[in-house]
C-alpha cells in the first residue's frame, strides 16, 4: 500500500502564517472582537469593487443575512439552480419562501437565462444564480434577463471567489453577491461568509440586522480554528499518507463506506434541526480572510493551472466527461469529473487503490429531495443526475504537476486507454 504520493480529496487552504496568527490573535485576546472585521469588510470590497461587504459565520448565514436585507414578501417565489447545495434553498424555505428549481446545463452544472425564464412568474421575487463548482454561469444574460423582469438576482459565490467574467469579479453582477469562507471553499477563514453589494437600502437593512446578531464565544471560536489547522495538517500529502489513507485503505478493503459527507435529505434534517441563524464574522475570521487577501490570485490561478491538466488529458476518455467551457475563466477548486454514474465507484475505489482519495459530489438534485416536493414542474431529467455522477478530483495548487498528470493516466488507464494523450499537460 503506498504511503506517500498520495492525493487527499480535500487540501485545506491555509496560507502561511495562519498557525501565527491563531495563536498571535488568541494571545492578545482578540478572538471575537477587533479592528480587523471592518478591515476585512473594506478590503475585501475594494478587491471585488464592490461598496459594501458584511462578514458573516457561514456562506449559509451569508443567503439568509441576504434574503432578510432584501425584504422580500413571505410567500415569493425564489429560482434556485436544481442542481446545486441543498441548504442553500432550505434556508429560503424556513424564511417562508418557495424554493422553485430550474434546470441546468449537465455540461457546465449551471442554469443559464433560458433555464431560469422558464420558471419565472408573476411571483417570482427572487433569482440565486449560482457559479457552481467555481465556473461562471452566463451571468450577463441572466443579468438582463432578470433586470429587465424587475426581480432581484442574487450570485452564489461559495465556489466562486476571485472568479471574474471579462475582468469583474463573480458576484457584483447582481444585487448581492454570497460568499463562503468554509474549510473546503478556496478561502477558508477558519469558516465564515460574506454578502457584498452595492444596493444602499441592502446594506443599511444588512448592518442593523447584524448589529442584532450574535457573534460566537472565544472558546467555540479557538476550537473551531484549531480543528480546522488540523484538517489543514492532515491534508497535506505527505502527512495524509501516513494517516488517513491507511484508513481509507482499510475501510476499502472491508467494503465500509468511505468516510463520506452527510448529503441530501439527511443533511437537510441536520439543518432544519440546528435552528440556523445568522452570525457575525469573528475578529480571527476577518482577519485570516485579510491574510487570504494577499494569496488568493495565486491560489486560483495554481487551481486553475491543475484542472486545466486534467482537462487536456481527458478529453476523449469513454465513460467519462470533462467539464465544458473556456479554461480561462473558472477556478475548479475540486474539479468536477462526469462520470457514468454505474461506473463511478468503481473508479473512486481504483483511484484509491493508486494513492488518489477523491469525492462524490455534496451537491444534489433538490428536486428529487423529500423537502422540496412541492417545488413545481420539471423536464424529465432535471439536473440529468448529475449528483449521482459527479466526482471530484482535488486539484488544489500544493499538488505538483506530475502528480496531476499521474492521475490524469490513472484515469485513462482505468478507462482502457493506455497512453496519456501526446499533446496534453503541460511541458
Ligand atoms: C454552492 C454552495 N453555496 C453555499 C454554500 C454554503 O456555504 P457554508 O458551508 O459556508 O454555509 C455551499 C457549501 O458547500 C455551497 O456549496
Amino acid at each position: 500500500m503506498m504511503l506517500t504520493g498520495t492525493v487527499p480529496r480535500r487540501c485545506v487552504n491555509l496560507p502561511p502564517g495562519a498557525l501565527r496568527l491563531l495563536l498571535h490573535t488568541a494571545a492578545a485576546g482578540k478572538l471575537r472582537e477587533g479592528a480587523a472585521v471592518d478591515e476585512f469588510a473594506a478590503r475585501f470590497g475594494q478587491w471585488l469593487g464592490v461598496p459594501h461587504v458584511f462578514g458573516v459565520s457561514s456562506g449559509r448565514s451569508a443567503f439568509q443575512l441576504t434574503l432578510e436585507s432584501l425584504d422580500l414578501e413571505r410567500g415569493k417565489e425564489i429560482i434556485f439552480p436544481a442542481f446545486t447545495f441543498p441548504v442553500i434553498p432550505m434556508v429560503a424555505r424556513l424564511l417562508g419562501y418557495k424554493p422553485v428549481f430550474c434546470d441546468v446545463d449537465p455540461e457546465s452544472f449551471n442554469a443559464g437565462a433560458e433555464h431560469i425564464e422558464a420558471k419565472i412568474t408573476e411571483n417570482t421575487g427572487a433569482v440565486l444564480a449560482t457559479h457552481m463548482f467555481g465556473r461562471p454561469c452566463p451571468i450577463r444574460e441572466i443579468a438582463e434577463l432578470v433586470k429587465s423582469r424587475g426581480i432581484r438576482l442574487l450570485e452564489d459565490c461559495a465556489h466562486a471567489c476571485g472568479v471574474r467574467v471579462n475582468g469583474r469579479p463573480a458576484g457584483t453582477f447582481g444585487d448581492v453577491g454570497i460568499y463562503s469562507f468554509a474549510e473546503g471553499k478556496n478561502m477558508p477563514c477558519f469558516g465564515g461568509g460574506a454578502i457584498a453589494t452595492a444596493d444602499e437600502q441592502i446594506a443599511r437593512r444588512a448592518r442593523s440586522i447584524l448589529d442584532r446578531s450574535p457573534l460566537a464565544e472565544a472558546g467555540a471560536i479557538a476550537s473551531q480554528a484549531f480543528s480546522m489547522w488540523v484538517k489543514w495538517l492532515l491534508t497535506r500529502p505527505f502527512i495524509f499518507g501516513i494517516t488517513a489513507y491507511p484508513v481509507l485503505r482499510a475501510r476499502l478493503a472491508m467494503g465500509k463506506p468511505l468516510m463520506d459527507s452527510t448529503v441530501g435529505d439527511a443533511l437537510l434534517d441536520e439543518f432544519s434541526a440546528s435552528k440556523p441563524r445568522i452570525g457575525r464574522m469573528t475578529n480571527l475570521q476577518a482577519a485570516l480572510g485579510l491574510l487570504q487577501l494577499r494569496y488568493i490570485d495565486a491560489f486560483n490561478d495554481g487551481a486553475r493551472e491543475n484542472a486545466r491538466i486534467l482537462t487536456e488529458n481527458l478529453g476523449e476518455v469513454p465513460s467519462v466527461r470533462v467539464p465544458r467551457g473556456s479554461m480561462d475563466d473558472h477556478v475548479y477548486v475540486y474539479y468536477p469529473l462526469s462520470v457514468d454514474p454505474e461506473k463511478r465507484d468503481d473508479l473512486r475505489r481504483f483511484l484509491l487503490r493508486h494513492g488518489v482519495d477523491s469525492k462524490n459530489t455534496d451537491m444534489s438534485d433538490c428536486t428529487k429531495l423529500r423537502a422540496f416536493q412541492d417545488g413545481g414542474e420539471f423536464s424529465p431529467e432535471p439536473g440529468a443526475r448529475l449528483d449521482a455522477s459527479v466526482l471530484e478530483i482535488c486539484v488544489y495548487p500544493i499538488i505538483p504537476e506530475k502528480e496531476m498528470k499521474r492521475i490524469a493516466r490513472l484515469i485513462r488507464s482505468w478507462a482502457g486507454l493506455p497512453e496519456i494523450h501526446p499533446g496534453g499537460g503541460r511541458s
